[in-house]
């Protein structure tokens, strides 16, 4: 099943630099600040400066020691920790190091610093590699990622970030374990390779359980909307159920994840170029399955019902066709002038059955448009959301973990855009107009009046070129929503 990039161990030491007896230790400096007293006129140490993502490899006797930038003190944030960190577990890739140690920075919180030091280096460490063979040759050439694998992270810090450490590591690889699934091939990660995933960790934790239904039990349930982007497809859909209830009689928070495996448009299909990226069209499912994980991991108390709905959508003699009409879960009837607007088709029917299975308040995640690409590129997601308390706590928690969301407006003009000709909604703008917005608004209606958020990921999923992500998966939305369950634990 899912086995990504070999886990990293994760310990925090009360140690002086010199003697962190790592292959690599890395110190942070900030701008206009002097070196620690052991490294001052050490070997390469005139080189060493705090400008913010610079980096200057010094060799003071003790052993190789990193030192990294992080600019001006005043401007301090966890993400430039998060990208220091990121630079230095590269480097200590590049010197095919097998241990890191990381000096924590002496500003900010130190159990937020540490876990921002984390979540830095472990994500940078990921790689895709189980599809390369290994041959001699390749062990030659410099562009190939080394084969000496980080095994061991330790921060030199006092006994008061441990905890925080180990709660970053579980976290950071459950969002590597979202990326492998996200990088899978649709020949791989089918809506039944997800399910089985789902099952895989519903076995892993006794305080997780998962429900799936097939083909025939959604069509049974009144799922149209599943029901007709997977009509085009041979490969068998999935709608996926994981429940976590550690939070008592309190409200249960609603994930709803697009599970799209991949995306051919159907038979409004899409231009061949780039296509092949359409198989991470299931990035919001997979945020959502190893954030239920992390979450159930982390004992955090609250209650979770996830949702996901997956399928393929493909064209064929039995795919659906521009101008059908079809009857969502809640009754609602859509014409579906665009086959290759099916993600708010399965998303609708997954939000209405979350709220029948009683969700409280929902969060779903789905790269709904290519529109939000347009607009907020691969930095921000895009937010929509009917409720502003809601939407102000997602916000916060996009803010805190660097999984940025930008909220965008609903409007009765909106609304109207989504009003069919002869049904009740359409599944696509006319003119193209507003169409992320016009998604959400879409989407409004099968949440009748819970607090819901949605947010589309479409651009912050894949190739962000962040330092701790690089190209390709970003996990986009694992650590947003294991930040947002903690809130709720909190409050
Ligand atoms: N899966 C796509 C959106 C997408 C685009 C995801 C780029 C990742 C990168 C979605 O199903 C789609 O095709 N949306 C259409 C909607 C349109 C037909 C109304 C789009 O955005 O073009
Ligand atoms: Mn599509
Ligand atoms: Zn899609």
């Amino acid at each position: 099943m899912v086995i990504c990039s070999a886990a990293v161990q994760v310990d925090a030491a009360d140690k002086p630099i010199a003697e962190s007896g790592a292959d690599l230790t890395a110190v942070p400096l900030f701008d206009g600040e002097d070196l620690p007293e052991p490294l001052a006129g050490a070997p390469g140490s005139e080189s060493a400066k705090g400008g913010f993502k610079k980096a200057a490899l010094l060799y003071p006797e003790s052993g190789p020691v990193l030192v990294v930038g992080l600019g001006d003190r005043e401007d301090f944030t966890l993400e430039r920790v998060r990208v220091a960190a990121a630079l230095a577990a590269k480097r200590a890739a590049g010197l095919e190091a097998r241990s890191l140690a990381l000096a924590v920075p002496d500003e900010g919180e130190a159990p937020d610093v540490a876990a921002a030091l984390v979540e830095g280096a472990t994500l940078a460490s990921y790689r895709f590699d189980r599809f390369k063979s290994k041959d001699s040759d390749d062990e030659e050439d410099e562009d190939d990622e080394p084969d000496k694998r980080l095994e061991s992270l330790t921060l030199l810090g006092d006994s008061s970030i441990a905890e925080a450490a180990e709660a970053a590591r579980i976290t950071s690889e459950a969002a590597n374990e979202a990326r492998e699934l996200q990088h899978l091939p649709s020949n791989v990660a089918t809506p039944t390779y997800l399910a089985e995933r789902a099952e895989e960790i519903a076995k892993e934790l006794d305080s997780v359980s998962a429900e799936v239904l097939d083909r025939k039990a959604m069509v049974d349930k009144g799922m149209g909307g599943l029901e007709a982007v997977s009509a085009g497809t041979d490969e068998e859909p999935r709608l996926i159920v994981l429940r976590y209830e550690a939070g008592g009689d309190g409200e249960t928070l609603g994930l709803v994840g697009k599970g799209v495996t991949f995306d051919s448009g159907g038979i409004s299909i899409k231009p061949s170029e780039g296509m092949q990226e359409m198989k991470m069209d299931m990035s919001g499912a997979a945020a959502v399955l190893e954030a239920v994980g992390a979450i159930a991991r982390l004992e955090i108390p609250i209650n979770l019902l996830a949702v996901i709905p997956s399928t393929e959508n493909m064209p064929s003699g039995h795919a659906i066709k521009p101008g059908d009409i079809i009857t969502q879960l809640n009754g609602k009837t859509v014409e579906i002038n665009n086959t290759d607007a099916e993600g708010r088709l399965i998303l609708a029917d997954a939000l209405a059955y979350s709220v029948e299975l009683g969700a409280d308040r929902i969060v779903d995640l789905a790269t709904l448009t290519g529109a939000v690409l347009i607009g907020l590129g691969s930095t921000y997601a895009a937010l929509i959301s009917n409720d502003d308390d809601w939407a102000e706590r997602v916000e916060a928690s996009a803010e805190r973990t660097g999984e940025l969301a930008w909220r965008l407006p609903l409007h009765p003009e909106y609304k109207a855009l989504t009003k069919g000709t002869v049904a009740d909604l359409t599944n696509a703008a006319a003119k193209r107009k507003a169409g992320t917005i016009y998604a959400g608004s879409f989407l409004e209606e099968f949440v009748e009046d819970k607090p819901w958020v949605h947010l589309d990921i479409a651009g912050t999923a894949w190739d962000v070129g962040r330092e701790y992500v690089g190209k390709g998966p970003t996990g986009y939305g694992v650590r947003l929503l294991v930040d947002l369950a903690r809130s709720l634990a909190d409050k």
